[in-house]
Formats: structure tokens, C-alpha cells, sequence
């Protein structure tokens, strides 16, 4: 019996008690290993470690459909397209609470007086202890938990009735689905359901490259996907969860827990495996909540998603028992709120600006306004779609937006605020920068600039990439150094980099004698290049080092490149129509040749060979892939000769493949070549087949 038939089977003939002990482990491992990765952040195996467990789970489930249990991690998504929504009462209702919005110390202040009267404390008496908590921009959710199993989730609704979202919680990774043994038969944890920033960016940015509606704000667009009825949907939607808080549970009387406090209910409810914040703290009095207030408000832009507040709560639960509640707010816990992060605010005029890369930018000119803690007086609208989606026009009134670091943006327009009619806005056909042409490209949202190096706003970036190690290879010309050069004047082009001295360098801030010389020997160096190196650098949109290097061996000159027309760019191997047009248009360009011309006169030199073409594509149509070490080829130069002799080169072998070249060492691609039947050559057979000379026929 050979080795695979024994693999099989052990597979196959694993007794089915056995399959439902591996099955309960692989979900173990799992339940633990997204556990570390969701809720701690702290992965403790890669990505596709967990795949391939999750795989086999799939797989043993798949053999035992009638082991499949609801709380297995392959049970997150089920697929279900509800009809509606249905009700749940809640079996304690989900309370809200008062909010101070105060930004003063005086709504904690006030917080704590009422506290201490309502509980007959005197001056002499010590301070309430508080536990402060992040007020989490999201909604709140109840999960309810029988024996350990997630069994429902609703939405807070009114307090008393909420809607069944459980098929959408699920999606949740964060959220466990079942619980460790020992928890209280009955459980029902409260928290806040919400989308971190950067899920949230993502997401838009995802919305957009669709021609989807983006949302407005992480919180919108968390309730939206919490609502949907597909829980396919809200699967992508990236939600997370914090829990702050119980609901029904089994009564200490019946064996349920007996919490002295918030705080160490807070803590159990996290080694039951929820998140819980990081930022709970534990507060003395008036004097302490003030200084969480302040302390989370300075923080508060750093952090990975949004809060609109802060909330206290007594932490003993007893006093929060003695204090009771006022009609449907608890007495023993307030919200103070932070300053608003949007605001309406009335559209003065669109500018555009030119980024780094030659995107333009509608900016809104804003009447000026107290959003998220600064005053705003512009506001990105992206681009053009975006300003004809949101229906934004000069003199609207619209609600901007600033949360963390992130530049403010318009989100919407309030209705009705026009007054008669504006025009709509339009994109310039001349880049308000450099005057050069402005373009849009077939299937993009984004305008640009064709101005490439010429233009100030992208002169920077344009000096880096020409500099980069893959192109001209200057060394020790980096971000800071081109920063400073461009903004003492000292480069507005990159044949400037070529016309400075030694004393225009030392005169540069922290510039050292030595490290300037160093400058000046490596950009000497860089002269000595190559024409593929010269033509990445200049940074032709669409032309990466594969595409100069095919232009390179194709054309043979510079010169050819330049004079080529759209036809003749066409017939390069992998250059397409949206690829030639760039080309064709960058050296259509006066002061695109200009620059190259001067660049030359500065010394910049390559050797240039005759035009590659001519060498017979013995090869063309053909996919070659190559693997292990040839015994005189380098894979670089291997992969020259093919590619001049029209030849694909690519990195995975499929039934595609024509031929694989493989040298010593190779490993699963030989393999897998021969188990597809894919011609294997050595390098030999490769010279052979190029008709090199030398090589046997
Ligand atoms: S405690 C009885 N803690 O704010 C007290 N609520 O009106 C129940 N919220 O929509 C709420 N973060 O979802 C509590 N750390 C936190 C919170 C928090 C956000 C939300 C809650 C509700 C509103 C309270």
C-alpha cells in the first residue's frame, strides 16, 4: 500500500466519534484563534494557518451535516434573506441617558452634586467612586445568550420593543457565539454596536469605486447594515462590537453571578470573551471625571473609531440601586458630551487643488464653522461624481464633516436651503497649476493633470520617483532632502538636481559637508543609467519598469519612444490603448521634451541599441514560466531573452503555461508542471528553442 492510499484512509475511515472530537477541537482552535485576532488584536498564527483550519472544519462538516451546530465558526453567514424585521420585547428594557453637553468641567460637576444629594452625602463625606467609559458612536444592541449559545440580538428600538437583528450580529467576528462553560444559563450582554474609521473609509472608498451611495458617518453606516435583511450584506459591511453593560440574567438566587460593582462586572464580561474598551477607568469623585473628560477629548482623534462623549456611572452597584431612576434614565449614569463632528455650514465657492500625484480636488470654500473642535473653513468634495451625487452647488447649506486626523468633507446637502438657481460646478479643462491638460480616464472618477513634472504640486513627488531606487537610483535623496530643496528654490526641475553645488547643498539645514558631497557623487553616478531606469523615472502615468523595458527593447532610442505615434506605442508587447495614449501624450508634451533635452545636456547618458524588434518572435503567444537556478543564465537575463523573443513570463504555473524552464532546486513548480503535463525545458532547451547560437537544434 502506498503512502497516499494510507493517508486515505485515515481519513475516510476515522470512526465518526472521532470525526466529532476533531470537529469539537478545530472549533475550539478556532473560536480561540479569532478570539486573540478580533477582540485581543493580537494574532497568534497567520491568516492562512486559520484558513486551513477553517477549512477542514468545513470539510468534516460537510461529511457530518448532522454535527453542524449553530455556534461554529463556519455558521456566521448563513445566507438568510429575512422578510422584515420582527419585534422583541426586551426582557429589561434598554434604557437611555441624561446627557450633559456641558464641554466645561461643569456637567461632571454637576453629575457628582446631584449624585451626593441623592445619596445624603455631606462635604465630609469621601468621594464617589465613578467608572468612565467612552461613549461609543454606534447603536446599542442587547445579545442574548441561553446555556452559552447566542440566541438573539435586537436593536434597542424604544426601549421596550427593539427589532430582531440577529442573523446580521452573527456576522459579527467580534461578537462570540458561544460562551465558555460556567457562564449563567441566562445572559444578556449590552453594548454598542459600531464601524471603526478605517472600515469605514474603506468601505466608502469601495462605495465609490462602485458607483455606490457612500455613507455618511461610521454610525449610519453601521445602523444601515445592522437593518439589512440579508445578512449576506452586513457580512460586508465591517461591524465591531464593545459591550458596556448586562441586561436579563439569571439571578444570583439561582445561581447567577453576584457583582459587587460595574467595574468587575466589566471585567467578567471580558473574560467571557467580549471587548470591552481599553479607555474604562476607574474615577474619584468630581475631580477625576474632569480629567477623563479632558484626557479622552485630547485622545479622542486618535482613536480608531468614533465617541461622542464620555459617560460616567457610579460603580457600585448597590448605590445605583439606591439611587434608582427618573421616568426612563438611570440616575446613576450621565453622558457628556464632546463638541459635534459635523456641522451645516454654507457652501461659499469650489476650488480645485492639484495633489502630489496630479489628482484634482474639488474643495469647498466654507463660510467658516466649530466643527469637531477647530474651525473649518474647507472641505473636501473628492471629485466630480461625488459633488453631482451629493447634489452640492455654490451657496448650499451642507453638513461637513471632521472626525480624527481625517481632512474635513462635505457629506450631504440640507434640503431646501437653495435660494434660485446656481450653476453647476464644472471641472477645469486646464490644471489650475500648470495650465497643462486636464484628463479623466476612461472608468475613472478622478481628473488629472497631465503636467507630470512640469507642475509645481507635483514637482515633489515627480523628484522622489525620478530618484527611487528602481529608477535613477540617486542615494540619499529622500523625502526630507527633496523637501527641503524644492521648498528653498534651490530645484523646481529635474534637470535642476543635476545644476547644483556643493554650496547651494551646505546651505540647506542640517546639511553636512560630507553628506552633501555624497549627494552630489551619487547623483554624478546616477548619469551612467539605462534607458528602461531613464524611462520609469520620469514617471509617464501607466509606465512601470516592466512597460519601459518593453518600450526600451522595442523602440532601441529614446528618440523612437518620443516620435512614436499611438499605432506603433500599440504594437509593444502589453502596451494598450490607455497605456499608449499616456505615453503618446506625456512626449506630446513641449515641456515634457524640454526636460528630457536638458537632462541629457546635464549629462544623463544610456547606451541605446538598435530597436529589439527585429529579433524573431519565436515565442510570441507563448507563457513561459521559470523556476530554480539555470547553470549560466541569471533569471533577470532569462527572462530578457524570452520576453525579446515574445514571450510571456509569469509566476505561477497553470494549463496555460507553454513551457516551464526549470534549473537545480526547483521545486513545486516543477511539480506542478508535471502534473499538468506542461512541457519542461533547462536552460539548454530554452537557448535551443530561441534558436540561440551554440545551442543544439
Ligand atoms: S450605558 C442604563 N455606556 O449611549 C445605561 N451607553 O443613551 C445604559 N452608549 O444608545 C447605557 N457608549 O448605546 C452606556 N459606554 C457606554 C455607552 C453607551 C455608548 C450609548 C447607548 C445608548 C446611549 C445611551
Amino acid at each position: 500500500m502506498t503512502d497516499s492510499a494510507d493517508l486515505f484512509s485515515a481519513v475516510t475511515h476515522a470512526s465518526p466519534a472521532q470525526d466529532a472530537i476533531k470537529i469539537k477541537a478545530l472549533r475550539a482552535q478556532l473560536h480561540r484563534w479569532a478570539h486573540e485576532y478580533y477582540v485581543k488584536d493580537a494574532p497568534s498564527v497567520p491568516d492562512a494557518e486559520y484558513d486551513r483550519v477553517f477549512r477542514e472544519l468545513q470539510a468534516l462538516e460537510a461529511a457530518h451535516p448532522d454535527l453542524i451546530t449553530s455556534d461554529s465558526p463556519t455558521q456566521r453567514v448563513l445566507g438568510a434573506v429575512m422578510q422584515g424585521l420582527a419585534p422583541v420585547r426586551h426582557a429589561v428594557p434598554m434604557l437611555s441617558i441624561h446627557t450633559e453637553t456641558d464641554t466645561e468641567a461643569t456637567g461632571a460637576q454637576a453629575f457628582d452634586a446631584r449624585v451626593r444629594r441623592e445619596l445624603g452625602l455631606g462635604e465630609s463625606d469621601p468621594p464617589v467612586e465613578y467608572v468612565a467609559e467612552p461613549k461609543f458612536d454606534g447603536l446599542a444592541m442587547s445579545l442574548r445568550y441561553e446555556n452559552g449559545r447566542l440566541v438573539q440580538a435586537a436593536t434597542r428600538g424604544d426601549g421596550e420593543v427593539g427589532e430582531d437583528v440577529t442573523h446580521n450580529i452573527r456576522t459579527i467576528r467580534q461578537i462570540p457565539l458561544s460562551l465558555p462553560e460556567g457562564v449563567p444559563p441566562l445572559l444578556e450582554v449590552r453594548g454598542e454596536v459600531y464601524m471603526r474609521r478605517a472600515d469605514f473609509d474603506a468601505l466608502n472608498e469601495r462605495q465609490r469605486e462602485r458607483g455606490d451611495k457612500t455613507f455618511v458617518n461610521p454610525r449610519n453606516a453601521a445602523a444601515g447594515a445592522v437593518r439589512q435583511l440579508d445578512s449576506g450584506i452586513a457580512a460586508q459591511r465591517p461591524l465591531s462590537f464593545f459591550a458596556y453593560g448586562l441586561g436579563a440574567i439569571t439571578p444570583a438566587a439561582e445561581g447567577g453571578p453576584d457583582f459587587r460593582t460595574h467595574y468587575e462586572l466589566l471585567q467578567q464580561i471580558k473574560s467571557w470573551g467580549f471587548p470591552v474598551a481599553a479607555h474604562v477607568h476607574i474615577a474619584l469623585g468630581a475631580t477625576e471625571l474632569v480629567a477623563y473628560h479632558q484626557q479622552v477629548g485630547a485622545s479622542r482623534d486618535a482613536l480608531p473609531y468614533d465617541i461622542d462623549g464620555v459617560v460616567y456611572k457610579v460603580n457600585r452597584l448597590d448605590l445605583q440601586r439606591d439611587l434608582g431612576f427618573k421616568t426612563r434614565e438611570p440616575r446613576w449614569a450621565v453622558a457628556h458630551k464632546y463638541p459635534a463632528q459635523e456641522m451645516a455650514t454654507r457652501v461659499e465657492g469650489i476650488d480645485v487643488q492639484v495633489g502630489r500625484t496630479g489628482k484634482l480636488t474639488p474643495v469647498a470654500r466654507l463660510a467658516p464653522v466649530f466643527v469637531g473642535g477647530v474651525t473649518v473653513t474647507n472641505a473636501t468634495l473628492h471629485n466630480l461624481f461625488e459633488i453631482r451625487k451629493k447634489g452640492v452647488r455654490v451657496g448650499d447649506t451642507v453638513i461637513v464633516r471632521r472626525a480624527g486626523d481625517v481632512i474635513p468633507e462635505v457629506v450631504g446637502v440640507m434640503p431646501g436651503h437653495r435660494s434660485g438657481y446656481v450653476k453647476n460646478f464644472r471641472m477645469p479643462s486646464q490644471c489650475p497649476v500648470c495650465g497643462s491638460a486636464v484628463v479623466r480616464e476612461k472608468g475613472e472618477a478622478n481628473h488629472r493633470c497631465t503636467g507630470g513634472l512640469y507642475c509645481a504640486a507635483q514637482r515633489k513627488e515627480a523628484i522622489l520617483h525620478f530618484a527611487a531606487r528602481r529608477a535613477m537610483d540617486i542615494e540619499g535623496l529622500g523625502d526630507k532632502l527633496v523637501d527641503q530643496l524644492v521648498d528653498a528654490s534651490v530645484i523646481r526641475t529635474l534637470p535642476d538636481l543635476y545644476r547644483m553645488g556643493l554650496t547651494s547643498l551646505i546651505a540647506l539645514e542640517r546639511m553636512a559637508d560630507k553628506s552633501a558631497q555624497n549627494v552630489l557623487a551619487a547623483l554624478e553616478k546616477s548619469k551612467q543609467t539605462t534607458l528602461p531606469r531613464f524611462l520609469f523615472g520620469l514617471g509617464i502615468r501607466h509606465v512601470g519598469e516592466a512597460t519601459a523595458k518593453d518600450l526600451a527593447r522595442h523602440f532601441g532610442t529614446l528618440d523612437a519612444i518620443m516620435d512614436a505615434g499611438v499605432e506603433q506605442l500599440l504594437a509593444v508587447n502589453d502596451v494598450g490603448p490607455v497605456v499608449a495614449q499616456a505615453i503618446h501624450r506625456f512626449f506630446e508634451q513641449p515641456h515634457n521634451r524640454e526636460v528630457v533635452e536638458q537632462l541629457r545636456a546635464c549629462g544623463v547618458t544610456w547606451p541605446e541599441g538598435a530597436p529589439a524588434a527585429k529579433a524573431p518572435q519565436v515565442l510570441a503567444g507563448k507563457t513561459v514560466v521559470l523556476t530554480g537556478t539555470l547553470p549560466t543564465l541569471s533569471r533577470d537575463a532569462a527572462r530578457d531573452l524570452l520576453e525579446a523573443a515574445g514571450a510571456k513570463v509569469a509566476g505561477s504555473v497553470s494549463k496555460k503555461t507553454s513551457y516551464v524552464v526549470a534549473g537545480a532546486d526547483a521545486g513545486s513548480k516543477l511539480a506542478r508542471a508535471e502534473e499538468l503535463g506542461v512541457p519542461v525545458l533547462d536552460e539548454a532547451g530554452m537557448l535551443a528553442l530561441l534558436g540561440a547560437p551554440g545551442a543544439c537544434a
